[in-house]
């Protein structure tokens, strides 16, 4: 259960202190799904860095209290919280691709966070297992290191041929026999536990062929599946609460509901409890259980969904209420010819 109590957090810019949120509470109960709504800069973001101190530089809570499952993480050391996010608490972002490092590989990426919060998993899938733990090319250095021994080596060698000395570049030749036969012996590598467990993470969020995604990076996925690696890296940890900033607003419409499906479906499976955020009422409408309406840093009304769609108390939840766009039957009526003739 992650409670938020009289959160105040301010920015300090060079036009004065700006109060983002003004003293903002929430209670998310264990596997439930709770939105958090509101429009773009009435401090949702900001409430969610906040809680998991992600802001930047420029900001500051000033007042409040955090707590996680009973325990007050308000003033958590950077231990506990890198322990939190992750292990505790699964974030996934609007942007997929601006949150996935470009240069790592999905099975990196997953992989990195396994070995932070799933070491003892990955210790015992391995002795179960009869396999190693992590990735066995015991004997290779990084990329850029085997080519450059690979590029001197040549060098040398095509630099005593040319010179006739031929018999001066058997080292080198030496040398290369012996990669190349380091990596014949280990061409059949097995799989280590680390692999098997990325693979499981990707076949959590339903990708297909994880075997094959887990080796690509992110740019060469699409954005459904960027947000599905998300997804499964927010999940990886096993944590039991996802906060979900906007993980919808950037897809297509389509995508969009495969994505919220997937969310829900993960929730209950692994009875999780997601703080979903959102502009849009409508996304709410079809994932929430209960909604908190929030409006220039402050949570201006808090209900469930039903209740909030069916009798909004607040003059600013029936504004969004209005905005959402309606069913087709009432946009498509014909105008009334009377009426449009006395315009
Ligand atoms: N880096 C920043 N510097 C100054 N003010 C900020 C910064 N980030 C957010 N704010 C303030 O906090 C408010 C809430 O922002 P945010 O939580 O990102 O809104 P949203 O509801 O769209 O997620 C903004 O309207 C802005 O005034
Ligand atoms: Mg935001």
């Amino acid at each position: 259960m992650l409670e938020i109590e009289n959160l105040k957090t301010n920015f300090n810019t060079y036009d004065g202190v700006v109060k983002a949120l003004d003293g903002v509470n929430l209670k998310i109960e264990d596997g439930e799904i709770f939105g958090l709504v509101g429009e773009t800069g009435s401090g949702k973001s900001v409430t969610c860095y906040s809680a998991l101190k992600l802001l930047p530089k420029a900001g500051e809570v000033v007042d409040g209290n955090i707590k996680l499952n009973g325990e007050d993480i308000t003033n958590a050391s950077d231990e506990r919280l890198r322990e939190i996010r992750g292990g505790e608490i699964g974030i996934i972002f609007q942007d997929p691709l601006s949150a996935l490092n470009p240069v790592m590989t999905v099975n990196e990426q997953i992989g990195e966070i396994l070995v932070l919060h799933q070491n003892a998993e990955l210790q015992k899938l391995a002795l179960e297992k009869e396999i190693p733990t992590y990735k066995s090319e015991k004997w290779k250095a990084s990329p850029g290191v085997e080519f450059t021994i690979m590029a001197f080596c040549i060098s040398f060698i095509s630099l005593f041929v040319m010179l006739g000395q031929w018999r001066f570049s058997l080292p080198f030749l030496f040398v290369i026999m012996l990669m190349i036969l380091r990596d014949y012996l280990q061409r059949e590598n097995p799989a280590s536990a680390l692999d098997l467990m990325v693979i499981d993470a990707l076949s959590r969020v339903k990708l297909p062929n994880p075997e094959q995604i887990a080796n690509s990076y992110p740019h060469e996925l699409s954005g459904g599946m960027q947000q599905r690696v998300m997804i499964a890296m927010a999940l990886a940890g096993k944590a039991k609460m996802l906060i979900a900033d906007e993980p919808t607003t950037a897809l297509d419409v389509t995508i969009q509901a495969q994505i919220l499906q997937l969310i829900k479906d993960i929730q209950k499976e692994e009875n999780m409890s997601v703080l979903l955020i959102t502009h849009d009422l409508g996304v709410v409408a079809e994932t929430c259980e209960k909604v908190a309406v929030m409006y220039k840093g402050k949570i201006v009304e808090q209900a469930t969904v039903d209740e909030i769609f069916s009798n909004p108390k607040n003059d600013y939840t029936k504004g969004l209420l209005e905005a959402i766009p309606k069913g087709g039957k009432e946009r498509l009526k014909v105008p009334n010819l009377e009426e449009a003739s006395v315009l």
